[in-house]
């Protein structure tokens, strides 16, 4: 589409559009607050929430009059299109800490992401006191966006660290590829399923923080040399799924269902596979699934001479530990784990949408 509501209950960039047609080109931002106390942070809140409406909508700049720089990069042109763009805001732990008396106010699940086995951490590509989520059908769309954010925020936020992202078509047809070729987020929640597993809505919460949903990044590098080495078989085993057409190993059809129950020793889908330890498909597991919603990145070549390309993985959920963290825990001797380094992103909860022209992100919090 060319546009997307920027109102709502809910933020954009998460059902709307949803995983299966999401925008092609995208940038993950996290910055740290340079405000100093709350009434600044207020106000920082309420210029992003201009410029998100402004810019997801699209139009002509303002000008400002004679003698002061021009009101836009023009790096889009004269206008502004919307170019499909949508702005995602979340907060990091780290907003809740003295600086902003916030402290009581913290999402419940809210923590510093957690260092799994495997993990090679890099500190300067980890966590942020907010993360924008940028997604359009154009880079140049995205490069305008974070330009003119950074511009209308200086002084109260600085960039921490920042991927861009983007995106493969159907090929040939169904879910679109990740960079080991596989077809990636066909078993994805949809509908009504989807938005009970990601909206929050726990009396547990602070009643501020209701609508929102808890936001997993992780920025995980493929070994993609090394996994062109793998052959087919032991490729498709590790994922539990064909390369080529994605069904899992039991079945014809990239959405059929694979019957676990029909195969306990796994000697058709391997149990150790990346979809059966992700979901196990069982009763007590249902509430443990959540919404991915990734992108692939390029970040050139290393010192030797190795492509430095992977996964910027991100999904969406209710509560951190009963999905991400009990997914990610299950997974963490999996076999998949010798083709990739997960080094970067971070824990965060999405903000709750900006009902109406005289809301702003965080109205509520602040
Ligand atoms: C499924 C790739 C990391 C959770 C899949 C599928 C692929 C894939 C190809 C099968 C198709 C699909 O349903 O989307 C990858 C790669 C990763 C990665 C390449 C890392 C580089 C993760 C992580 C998590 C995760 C970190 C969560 C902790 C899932 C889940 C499914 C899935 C829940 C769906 C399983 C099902 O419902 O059948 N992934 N994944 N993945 N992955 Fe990953």
């Amino acid at each position: 589409a060319d546009s997307y509501p920027f109102h709502g209950a809910h933020q954009a960039g998460i059902l709307t559009p949803g995983p299966a047609d999401k925008q092609s080109a995208a940038c993950y931002a996290a910055f740290d607050v340079t405000a100093k106390n709350k009434a600044e942070l207020a106000d920082l809140m309420k210029t992003l929430t201009t410029r998100a409406r402004f810019l997801t909508a699209g139009g002509t700049p303002e000008n400002l009059g004679i003698g002061q720089p021009p009101p836009d990069s023009d790096v889009l042109g004269p206008v502004i299109p919307a170019d499909g763009l949508t702005m995602t805001l979340s907060v990091g732990s780290s907003l809740f800490d003295d600086r902003f008396g916030l402290a009581t106010l913290k999402p419940a699940k809210l923590t510093p992401m957690r260092i799994f086995p495997n993990d090679s951490p890099d500190p300067a590509w980890m966590h942020g006191d907010l993360l924008l989520q940028l997604c359009a059908n154009h880079p140049d769309t995205i490069h305008h966006t974070i330009r003119d954010i950074a511009k209308h925020t200086r002084g109260a936020m600085q960039l921490r660290w920042k991927i861009d992202g983007y995106n493969s078509p159907p090929r040939p047809s169904g879910t679109g590829r990740n960079l080991l070729g596989f077809k990636d987020g066909t078993a994805n929640p949809t509908g009504t399923t989807a938005s009970d597993l990601i909206w929050v809505d726990d009396p547990a919460e602070p009643a501020w923080a209701r609508g929102g949903s808890y936001q997993v990044v992780r920025l995980i590098r493929m070994l993609v040399e090394f996994w062109d080495r793998v052959s087919i078989n032991e490729q498709e085993n590790m994922f539990g799924r064909r390369r080529d057409s994605g069904a899992p190993l039991d079945g014809t059809n990239e959405f059929d269902t694979p019957n676990y129950a029909a195969d306990p020793k796994g000697s058709v889908i391997p149990l150790d596979s990346h979809i059966r330890l992700a979901n196990p498909r069982t009763p007590t597991t249902a509430n443990q699934r959540l919404l991915r919603r990734s992108y692939n990145y390029d970040l050139g070549v290393d010192q030797n001479g190795d492509l430095q390309a992977g996964h910027i993985f991100t999904c969406f959920q209710q509560d951190v530990q009963r999905q991400f963290e009990t997914v990610q825990t299950r997974l963490i001797n999996e076999p998949l784990v010798d083709y990739v380094q997960p080094f970067g992103g971070g824990y965060f909860y999405v903000l709750p949408g900006v009902a109406d022209t005289r809301d702003w992100y965080g109205r509520a919090l602040l």
